[in-house]
This record gives C-alpha cells, structure tokens and sequence, in this order.
C-alpha cells in the first residue's frame, strides 16, 4: 500500500510503497498531486530509470516540456534532460550547477513558468551534494504584517540573466535568446490547487520590482530574500541512487549545495512540468 509519510521538517513528504509503474493511474496520479500541493515536495526512493521509464513516471504529474537549453535534452527522449554537475578539478561544474548553488525556483523567466521539477538520482557521489528546500508559503506568513501589506499588487520582472544573480548562467543561442524575453510575474502569487499565498522570488533571476526605483527594489528585494534564507523554511534532501523528487515551483526554492568530492560523478535526470500563468 502506498503512503504519504509527511516528514518532520518545514515542507515535504516521502511517498512509502509505491509502485512506480502505476503512477499514472488516476487514483494514484490524484494522491501524488495532492502530496505535492500540500508539501510542496515529494521524495519517492526506488531503482534507477531509463529517460523513457522516467518521462512516462512523469506524466502523473502533468505535461513534460521541454526545457530551454538544447544541449542538456537527452538525445531520444528530448523531454527528459540530463544533468552533470561533477565536480571537476578546476573547482568548475557545468554552469547550471554553479548558478543551481544560490536559491532560486526553475523557469520563473518565462512567462508560463513549470509547475514542477523532477530529478532523479542516476549517480550520486559518495557524500555532500545535498538539495535543499524553501518553503516559500511560511516565507510569506513570516513578513511583518506591514510588508505584506506592501508587497499586495507589485509585480516584478524575472529574466534569463540579472545582475543581482551570483552566477552567470550557461550561454543561449541565438534560438533561446529569441525564446527568453523578460517577463512580469506578482510578487505574490496564490498556489492555484491549495489558494495558499506564497512569496514568488527567485534571487537568480528575478531584477526588480516594476514602479519602484532601483535602489529601493533591491532593498527590498534584499529584505525579503533574508527571509527566504532563514533555516527554519529549509529542509536539505540527501541524495540516494534511484531517489526521485519532485519539487512544485509554485511555493519553494530550492539550491544545490556543492561540496561533494572533485570527479565523482553527479547526474540526475530532469522533467519539467507544464504550469500556468502565476496570478
Ligand atoms: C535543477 C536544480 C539542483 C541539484 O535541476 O533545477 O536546481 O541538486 N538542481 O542538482
Ligand atoms: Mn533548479
């Protein structure tokens, strides 16, 4: 019998006996989505999967899309990516791995942003690399009354790249650059399956607020990420071989933690999954 075993931690749940292979049948499509939206992260350990296994388990969670950058689809199964972030001796990892290391939620710089993320686990190195969760729901509920209050109505701009990012991310053709203008989402943003509010930042991609002046959009933009970066919304996953976890970007961040040793191998598939307009 499968089971949602809600951890002891600010968001998240382990799915327990599940039966991947059932996953999209209706009943038990409609209690993993239910696990999602209430924990906002499900982990389902189990056996490595091929791209193919993978994106069909995916489908129980919507539609895979594809994502921007070419280079990272798996050749046959192009809504499947696959993603190296070893560490190599240069202190480098693939440039998506680096920008992966400061808080962020996946697609926020399209204007329809995926609902969801899949990794899987294909190798994992021996310690270290752990993905760590924000639970952006009790982010929100954490502002003074004051700033949510002033946070009602604003919208801000996410792009592909901004100054404010730590990192730079991986370069884009000519193709993806066409496909990645700047975009305007709220500041606050209601979890269309719950009606919860939960604050939609994402310090990798997202400039500033529209209407306010530079300085005083960073400072606040500043002022609510030191919320975000509070311990007490973060649960850390430690990584096993076979893991599969998916993340709902509607109401988390997530970053990587990269402090696994240099050359060990570290490679997850990854399935985005299709959402709606934020509002
Ligand atoms: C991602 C991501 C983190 C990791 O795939 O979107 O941020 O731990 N991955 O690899
Ligand atoms: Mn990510």
């Amino acid at each position: 019998m499968m089971e949602v075993v809600a951890l002891d931690a600010p968001l998240g749940a382990r799915i327990e006996g599940l039966d991947r292979s059932r996953a999209n049948e209706p009943d038990v499509a409609a209690v993993l989505n239910r696990a999602l939206a209430e924990h906002l992260l499900v982990v389902i350990p189990g056996d490595r999967m091929t791209p193919e296994q993978t994106r069909i388990f995916s489908a129980a969670f919507g539609t895979p899309q594809k994502q921007l950058l070419r280079y990272k689809r798996s050749g046959g199964v192009p809504d499947v990516s696959i993603m190296v972030s070893t560490l190599m001796a240069d202190g480098t990892t693939d440039k998506t791995a680096i920008r992966a290391e400061d808080w962020h939620t996946d697609d926020s710089y399209f204007a329809v942003p995926a609902k969801a993320t899949l990794l899987h686990g294909i190798e994992i190195p021996s310690r270290g690399g752990a993905t760590w969760f924000c639970n952006m729901h009790s982010v929100y509920e954490a502002l003074p009354e004051a700033t949510r209050k002033r946070l009602d109505g604003l919208r801000s701009v996410h792009g592909y790249d901004t100054p404010r990012a730590r990192n730079r991310p991986s370069p884009r053709t000519p193709e993806e650059i066409a496909e990645t203008p700047d975009v305007e989402h709220p500041l606050v943003r209601t979890h269309p399956e719950t009606g919860r509010k939960a604050l939609y930042l994402n310090p990798n991609r997202l400039d500033r607020i529209v209407g306010l002046e530079r300085a005083e959009s960073d400072a606040l933009l500043d002022e609510l990420a030191d919320e975000a970066r509070k311990p007490r919304h973060h649960h850390g996953h430690v990584w096993n071989v076979g893991d599969i976890v998916v993340w709902d970007n509607r109401a988390t961040m997530h970053r990587v933690v990269i402090d696994y040793p240099v050359g060990e191998t570290r490679v997850m598939q990854r399935v985005l999954i299709e959402g709606d307009r934020p509002f």
